[in-house]
């Protein structure tokens, strides 16, 4: 801190809850109200998510406890640290855990959070960058490391992405299309085509067509598939893909239930394999970290992404439960 005496005051988006009516508000806080920990971070960027939406809508279930900070993930730099794994100056990043869920999150100036919730800053990374991938990055990441552990290959033929034009399916896009995958968009958004095609996919499908109830087995046109949309979408993606594939689920933006039947499983030998980057262990979430920084292109950090103030949370908020943002919303909590 160059010599100079931190101010314990900093701004928060703060939720509360009374008799059912869920309000977001910025707030000033001081140190001492922030929940335990062992490192004291100074936040330069967080990132939306869908559970942020829900968070500071105060829908799902999301928040543990009122009054609460969301925001699932942040970046930025230690201010003081009692754990012998991180210093002051260092630069952090944390996903998952529970924070901006049982923890206080990332919508804030600070946070205090256990030491082994975080990330050293990965070579070739910075708080920007490593926000605009977040975890909705992390987790695209995770689901193509699945797909590889699954021996899907480039050569084994064509990838679908559903909800491609949301935080995960974009990054799950651009990172298969750079790792040499043929990819499949699935969107509901036709206005997100070009969009879609910039990020590296060669064939575009609609939410209409690919939310049909299939028949048991359709024909076979996927090795492998990311699903972030659950029900029926999933269903189909299971039902098209061919002998051997395999589909990573990681996400419920239709759908949290699965109707389907056996046979992809027993006459094509299709797996379904489950993905979460909440929990992670650090030595994968790691691996995942530095994959990112090698995989993702320049101009993808600058195709998508948008940055807000914490003033504006509350109405993104509400955008992205209605399915209407594209790709990532940053939030810097010092604008
Ligand atoms: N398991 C984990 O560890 C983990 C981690 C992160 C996220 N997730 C989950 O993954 C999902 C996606 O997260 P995200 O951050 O990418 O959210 P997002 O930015 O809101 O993207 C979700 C996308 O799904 C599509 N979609 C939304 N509603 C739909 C519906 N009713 N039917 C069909 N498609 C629909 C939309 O894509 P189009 O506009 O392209 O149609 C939307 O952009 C969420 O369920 C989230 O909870 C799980």
């Amino acid at each position: 801190m160059n010599g100079m005496v931190r101010s314990d005051r900093f701004k928060a988006l703060v939720v509360t809850c009374e008799n059912g009516d869920t309000r977001a508000e910025i707030r000033q806080l001081s140190e001492h109200q922030l929940p335990e920990g062992e490192v004291l971070v100074g936040i330069t960027y967080s990132s939306l998510n869908y559970k942020d939406g829900l968070a500071v809508a105060g829908r799902g279930k999301i928040v543990a406890r009122y009054p609460h900070v969301p925001g699932v993930d942040f970046a930025g730099k230690v201010l003081h640290s009692s754990s012998e794994d991180f210093h002051p100056g260092e630069e952090v990043l944390l996903t998952g855990w529970g924070v901006g869920e049982r923890h206080w999150g990332g919508f804030s100036q600070r946070a205090r959070v256990r030491s082994e919730w975080l990330v050293h800053m990965p070579a070739g990374l910075d708080a920007k960058r490593a926000m605009i991938i977040g975890s909705a990055g992390l987790t695209a990441m995770l689901c193509v490391m699945t797909l590889e552990e699954a021996g899907i290959t480039p050569d084994s033929g064509p990838v679908v992405v559903t909800g491609a034009a949301g935080g995960v399916g974009s990054i799950a896009v651009v990172l298969l299309s750079q790792l040499g995958y043929e990819v499949a968009a699935v969107t509901g958004r036709a206005s997100t085509h070009p969009f879609l095609r910039e990020l590296g996919a060669t064939q575009l499908l609609s939410r209409e067509e690919m939310s049909l109830p299939p028949r048991p087995l359709e024909s076979q046109r996927w090795a492998g598939g990311i699903d972030v949309v659950g029900g029926v979408m999933l269903a189909r993606v299971l039902a098209e893909t061919r002998y051997g594939g395999a589909v990573a689920a990681t996400g419920l933006a239709g759908d949290a239930m699965l109707t389907t039947s056996v046979m992809p499983f027993i006459l094509r030998n299709v797996s379904l394999r489950g993905t979460e980057s909440v929990t992670t262990p650090r030595p994968l979430r790691e691996r995942a970290w530095s994959r990112l920084s090698e995989l993702l292109p320049q101009k993808s950090y600058q195709s998508i992404s948008k940055i807000i103030s914490l003033e504006e949370v509350e109405a993104a908020a509400r955008a992205i439960l209605a399915g209407e943002i594209r790709g990532r919303v940053l939030v810097d909590p010092n604008l």
